[in-house]
């Protein structure tokens, strides 16, 4: 059989794309970890910032040499620069074969059928109902533990910074059925735990023989498929994350307590302009509902700097809003303009790029005393922790999630990977190692790697037994 490597940046979502793609294409192609062996590469591209395109047309100017080595090697552009360029991207990019937009999966067979016969030939239709519902994904780079399922597509909100709604299309959710299908199969083959994933999962909405499912209520149907079973969720935006959602969350022991709930800046004045339609005090007042039902649950969020016309008033505000809820986590950004949003029309990019850096850079440091608190708050506590591998640093270390999402390392013992295990907290990474791993994340998020799925901080334990 014929090989495929497939390459993906971007968020989870895409990574659980590139997941269905394969599983399209099993047929055709077996998948390989080793790119020289390739018949087929295929990019499963981002383009939520202008970092994330850039080093996207540099891979693919890499991939030249490939093709110049084997004259049948294929080489296809996926995901979301392939919806928001179009046909551009085999003009300006001669190594491209074909392309293919989130909603166009199913017709790759077809697109490389043609494209094998000497046409260039691409399909960027997107969808109303495309949500690859029957389309029982290959785990193909998963650790056996932890998997991710995608439960809705697309987004409705349109916030004034962001391409996703013009690059994924209309907001849809997928049947219940097919979901809990998924994961029954996750089940069977030993994976402890799922993460609902979807650009604004409090939307999810499924009516079918009169009967209404909501995201508070398949959060109980999948916590309810087995205690031994974890489930994670990402990610809620702050305007809709109701009180049903942050109770169910309460009455499932399996259902982790962690929230990520991107702020994007904690001034009035930039959240309007931003459209997110919430405000700091509202904003604030879901943060107290949520430390009030969930005294244990860990906030993480999303944090943009230098949007237009960002004072450094209202940079403080963000700061503010930083300390007033004790994020455990951040992912940090620049602004980037990004062609054909509402900010881009109507206000400037005003605020020059060495001040964004700095504002980004106190963003950074506050972050990590935050974080750093949070760690020290921990020590001493015992945890539950799903293991998920073995540490970098040492064999005879494993490393594991709790229910907060925060990264735990202990020593192995008897244990293995896929087996809960509890530990407890008695020590933290330094403040300079934990700065340069902030960095890292949040240079990584919408990078090259896998992010993983929001880490959490680093804190070294021991067995409880
Ligand atoms: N749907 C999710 C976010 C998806 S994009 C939500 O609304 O929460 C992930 C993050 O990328 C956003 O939360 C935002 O912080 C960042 N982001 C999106 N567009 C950006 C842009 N143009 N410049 C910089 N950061 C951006
Ligand atoms: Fe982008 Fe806003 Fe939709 Fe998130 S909710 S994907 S930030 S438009
Ligand atoms: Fe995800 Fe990037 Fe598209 S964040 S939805 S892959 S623009």
């Amino acid at each position: 059989m014929k090989k495929l490597f497939i390459e993906t940046y971007g968020c989870q979502m895409n990574f659980a794309d590139s997941e269905v793609v394969a599983s399209i294409l099993k047929e055709m192609y077996a998948l390989t970890k080793e790119i020289q062996e390739a018949d087929l590469i295929l990019i499963n591209t981002c383009s939520i910032r202008d970092k994330a395109e850039q080093r996207i047309h540099k891979r693919l100017k890499e991939l030249e040499a490939y093709k110049r080595k084997n004259r049948h090697l294929q080489v296809g552009l996926l995901g979301c620069m392939a919806e928001r360029m179009k046909e551009e991207l085999l003009e300006t990019e001669p190594v491209l074969d074909f392309i293919a937009g989130p909603d166009a999966y199913r017709s790759l067979p077809q697109l490389i059928a043609e494209s094998q016969k000497g046409k260039t030939s691409f399909n960027v239709l997107l969808s109303e109902e495309e949500t690859y519902d029957n389309i029982m994904p290959v785990r193909y780079d998963a650790n056996g533990v932890s998997a991710f399922v995608s439960i809705m597509r697309g987004c409705n909100n349109f916030c004034a910074y962001c391409v996703v709604p013009y690059t994924r299309g209309r907001e849809r959710s997928r049947s219940p059925k097919t979901i809990l299908g998924e994961i029954e199969d996750l089940l069977k083959n030993n994976y402890k735990e799922v993460t609902l994933l979807g650009q604004n999962v409090n939307s999810y909405y499924w009516k079918e023989k009169g009967q209404e499912v909501s995201f508070a209520k398949l959060m109980a149907m999948v916590a309810e498929m087995s205690p031994e079973l974890r489930v994670r969720f990402a990610t809620s935006h702050p305007k809709d994350i109701s009180d049903e959602l942050i109770e169910t969350m309460a009455r499932y022991d399996n259902i982790c307590k962690c929230i990520h709930l991107p702020v994007q800046s904690g001034s009035n004045e930039m959240l309007q302009k931003m459209r997110r339609v919430y405000t700091r005090e509202s904003y604030l007042e879901r943060v107290r509902k949520i430390k009030e039902v969930l005294p244990d649950c860990a906030l993480t969020t999303d944090i943009i700097v230098g949007f237009c016309g960002e004072t450094l008033e209202n940079h403080q505000d963000t700061l503010s809003i930083m300390r007033e809820v004790g994020y455990e986590y951040a992912y940090m950004f620049k602004y980037s303009e990004r062609g054909g949003t509402l900010a881009s029309k109507r206000y400037p990019d005003d605020i020059p790029d060495e001040e964004k850096t700095r504002r980004l850079e106190e963003v950074i440091a506050l972050q990590g005393e935050l974080s750093m608190a949070s760690n020290r708050r921990d020590v001493g506590k015992t945890f539950r922790v799903l293991v998920e591998g073995t540490s970098k640093r040492s064999e005879d270390q494993l490393f594991g999630r709790n229910s907060q999402n925060k990264v735990i390392i202990f020593p192995r013992g008897e244990h293995r990977v896929g087996e809960y295990v509890d530990v407890m907290i008695f020590d933290i990474l330094g403040m300079t190692r934990w700065l340069r791993f902030c960095g890292r994340m949040a240079r990584s998020r919408f990078g090259r790697n896998r992010f993983g799925r929001g880490c959490g901080s680093g804190v070294r334990a021991r067995l409880t037994k």
